[in-house]
């Protein structure tokens, strides 16, 4: 069984490579199959499992792929089939874009429901309320998505609620959807404006990505395209918590400084020094951190997806640190974890009352989703003693190579395969 050993204590120094967005490229990859002409050359692409699995899932759809490094190259022409239902469309969120994507350009789809972190129900109620506005049928049969339209015709669309996915999954069929399709009350993250920016380039109309507005133009047709993933800003929250936890001094490359601006500001605001440069961010710590409140909201507000490490920092904070998650109900899996290594922590609800204490103790934990195994490496990190991570794959399947990135910068960390 494979798992992540720490010893922790050692304070980081250096600088990390931040890698391409998860969350974008897992958008990105299904959108490609959109090409009709051309092929698509998409860079910065991370090496993390949620995106080797979608490369089988479009390669299984007809697709030819070819993958160098973190480029991906992606033939889309000959691709024809519109059904995608295999154990790897099961087990990950992010297949379901593959109904925007195939539903735009085959005009349907049938792929199975998807898995993803355990973190609260995961509706899919505002994906299908936008392609049924877009003139699509939708049917849920035996676990399947079956999506079926004449003719997709532009509509205007208010999303109940605020979803990256559902503006993503919307955002692709509408841009091949004959006229206008405005759609209010979108998400505005990062690989939102990331897959607007990427559907642009294979010749899409949209505009409005990052406000509360998008608008798309309907095109007959998208072409291959050569297009640079933007900088994961979960992987880099969760490197610039880490040194803020185990104190030193550590600059992040390749990274958008505005992206992590409620990152940097909460951070700010227990004591850490966050510096930015253009394309760089550095944190100074000196690992005395004052306890602050979080409150999750969608962004440009502080992310959800950092809840989990900035909660294993705030266990050390001196004084009291109250979080509120706004996004999602069952995200503090990862507190039961950390009181085992002696964190004082309530949880009532949504909101979890963690009150410092002077240090954590290394133990034996799990990863109980990605996010959650990233809080587990940062209370390893800065834990006395050894802490053994378990159900590791959760990790694996977001932060590339998570171990080596922090030995470089001076952690005691390796993984350990019996
Ligand atoms: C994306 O999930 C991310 N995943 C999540 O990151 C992230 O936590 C989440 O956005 C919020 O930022 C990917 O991009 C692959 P949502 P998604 O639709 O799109 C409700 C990680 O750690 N909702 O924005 O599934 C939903 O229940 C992962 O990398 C509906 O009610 O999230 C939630 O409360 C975990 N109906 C809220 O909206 C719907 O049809 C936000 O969900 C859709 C969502």
């Amino acid at each position: 069984m494979e798992r992540l050993v720490i010893k922790g204590g050692s304070r980081l120094n250096g600088a990390v490579d931040i890698n391409g967005a998860k969350n974008a490229a897992v958008a990105i990859l299904p959108a490609a199959v959109m090409a009709s002409e051309g092929k698509c050359i998409i860079d910065n692409i991370p090496d993390i499992e949620d995106v080797h699995c979608l490369e089988r899932i479009i390669e299984d759809l007809g697709a030819e792929i070819k993958v160098n490094s973190n480029t991906i190259e992606i033939d889309s022409r000959s691709l024809v089939k519109t059904e995608a239902c295999t154990e790897d469309v099961r087990k990950m969120r992010a297949s379901y874009y593959l109904i925007g994507a195939l539903l735009a350009r085959f005009k349907q789809a049938k792929v199975e429901l998807p898995g993803g972190c355990p973190i609260g129900v995961r509706p899919i109620d505002q994906h299908i309320k936008g392609f049924e506005a877009l003139g699509a049928k939708v049917v849920i049969e035996h676990g399947a998505a079956v999506v079926k339209a004449d003719r997709l015709i532009g509509a205007n669309i208010f999303f109940d609620v605020v979803s990256v996915g559902a503006t993503i999954n919307v955002m692709l069929a509408a841009a091949m959807a004959e006229g206008l399709t405005t759609l209010e009350n979108v998400a505005k993250e990062p690989h939102v404006v990331d897959v607007a920016n990427f559907l642009n380039t294979m010749g899409a109309d949209i505009k409005g990505a990052g406000t509360d507005v998008i608008k798309i133009r309907g095109v007959e047709s998208l072409k291959g395209c050569n297009y640079s993933v933007i900088p994961d800003q979960i992987e880099a929250g969760t490197f610039m918590i880490a040194a803020a936890a185990c104190g030193g001094e550590v600059t992040l490359n390749n990274v958008i400084p505005k992206h992590l601006e409620s990152i940097s500001a909460k951070l700010l605001e227990a004591g850490v020094e966050v510096e930015e440069g253009d394309d760089s961010i550095t944190v100074k710590s000196s690992g005395n951190l004052k306890g602050v409140n979080v409150k999750t909201t969608p962004y440009p507000g502080f992310p959800t997806d950092v809840q989990q490490p900035m909660s294993a920092m705030l266990c050390v904070a001196s004084g009291r640190s109250i979080i509120t998650e706004s996004i999602w109900e069952s995200r503090y899996k990862h507190l039961d974890e950390l009181k085992k290594m002696g964190a004082s922590v309530k949880v009532e609800g949504r909101i979890a009352i963690i009150e410092g204490v002077e240090k954590l103790t290394g133990a034996v934990v799990k990863a109980t989703d990605l996010r959650a195994g990233a809080a587990m490496v940062v209370a390893g990190l800065m834990a006395d003693g050894e802490t053994e991570i378990y159900n590791i794959e959760h990790i694996d399947r977001g932060y590339p190579h998570i171990e080596n990135k922090f030995k470089a910068l001076g952690a005691e960390i390796y993984r350990k395969v019996d």
